[in-house]
């Protein structure tokens, strides 16, 4: 098995039995609280959940978050996902895709996705870094291609990539390399923490250089430090994921101040998102799209049953949240002056 395969399943296998989530899931979304409607003028199924995102309609404002391809266990938990998206009409990113130009059988792992959600928006990924060892626009494109995507999703994750054994952690002169893919690639760019969070300063930089939308993916749910840091057989660089175990910038943090330097820019929230009463509170803090990776994991090696089960029970809280607070649809909520800090 090559090294990237072992490490993807690695990956898996340390989300799903041990804690690798930050303690008490700090995304700073506890800070705030609606203010509920006694009075909401609505029965719950006047709830619209529709929203439109980069120009597609979606059946909710939910987008289900990059994880995995590679090995066989891959394959499954995507194909598991696509058919949850296809289902219920959400688009989805698969994992990194670098595996398929070091394993061509690999690619098959990433095809799934598409072939079980035929209509899903579906987003590639690779990380940005790779822009800095030997992959260029054309590589990416190739990637997208080669899995029907309709876009795709370029990764940062420096601190991932400094405690992972071997990592690649060269980002000079990524802005520019970045704006290279954005004007060869003719699908939309977009780009992603893996949660650690971008900063308002950073997400100005990126839509001056023509991303098409950005997922802040701040800290409070999957850490990677902490993953990589089980990973690692040297005690130092253990020792340096647990230090940064808990890093970043919380995401109600980074997507509020994202939101206030881009006013109309798309955005994604993601990171730590655990229920639908948190996607509320990130739309209602500026998300056009709202992300989560971890509580679909485990589902995903089930059935895409059991993922569309999770999403269901994900967005009933979601309907919920809206009829208990008098707002009929998304743009209504984003707009909604119901969201109170309370601390
Ligand atoms: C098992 C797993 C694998 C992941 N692999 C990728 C990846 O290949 N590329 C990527 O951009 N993000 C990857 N992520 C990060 C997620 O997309 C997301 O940014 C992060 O986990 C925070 O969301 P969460 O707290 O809901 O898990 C992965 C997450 C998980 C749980």
């Amino acid at each position: 098995m090559s090294d990237i395969s072992q490490r993807k399943l690695d990956h898996i296998d340390l989300v799903l039995r041990e804690d690798v989530g930050m303690a008490g899931n700090p995304t700073g979304f506890g800070g705030y609280a609606f203010i509920p409607e006694a009075l909401p003028e609505l029965a719950p199924s006047d709830v619209d959940l529709g929203t439109t995102f980069l120009g597609r309609r979606f059946e909710a404002p939910i987008l289900i978050a990059s994880m995995t391809g590679g090995p066989q266990r891959g394959e499954d938990i995507n194909r598991h996902l696509g058919q949850a998206a296809q289902a219920l009409g959400l688009p989805m990113g698969v994992g990194s895709q670098r595996i398929i130009f070091e394993k061509p059988e690999a690619l098959a792992s990433f095809t799934a996705a598409r072939a079980a959600g035929p209509d899903v928006f579906l987003l590639g990924n690779l990380g940005a870094v790779q822009l800095n060892y030997g992959f260029d626009p054309a590589r990416v494109i190739e990637a997208v291609e080669a899995i029907g995507a309709d876009g795709v999703f370029l990764h940062l994750n420096a601190l991932q990539e400094l405690i992972q054994p071997g990592g690649d952690t060269d980002f000079r002169g990524l802005l520019d390399r970045i704006e290279a893919v954005v004007k060869a690639a003719p699908f939309p760019v977009l780009i992603k923490e893996v949660g650690c969070g971008i900063a308002p300063e950073t997400a100005r930089k990126l839509a001056a250089r023509g991303v098409a939308a950005i997922d802040v993916s701040g800290a409070g749910g999957t850490s990677w430090a902490k993953i990589e840091a089980h990973r690692a057989a040297d005690p130092a660089q253990r020792t340096l994921g647990e230090v940064f175990g808990e890093w970043g910038l919380p995401t109600a943090v980074a997507l509020r101040g994202c939101r206030d330097a881009l006013p109309d820019f798309p955005l994604i929230a993601s990171g730590g998102i655990r229920t639908g009463l948190d996607v509320a509170k990130a739309i209602a803090l500026g998300a056009d799209m709202v992300s989560f990776a971890m509580p679909l994991l485990e589902p995903a090696t089930r059935s895409g049953e059991a993922v569309e089960a999770a999403l269901r029970q994900i967005l009933a809280e979601l309907r919920a949240t809206m009829f208990l607070i008098g707002v009929r649809d998304v743009a209504t909520l984003r707009r909604s002056r119901h969201l109170l800090r309370t601390v």
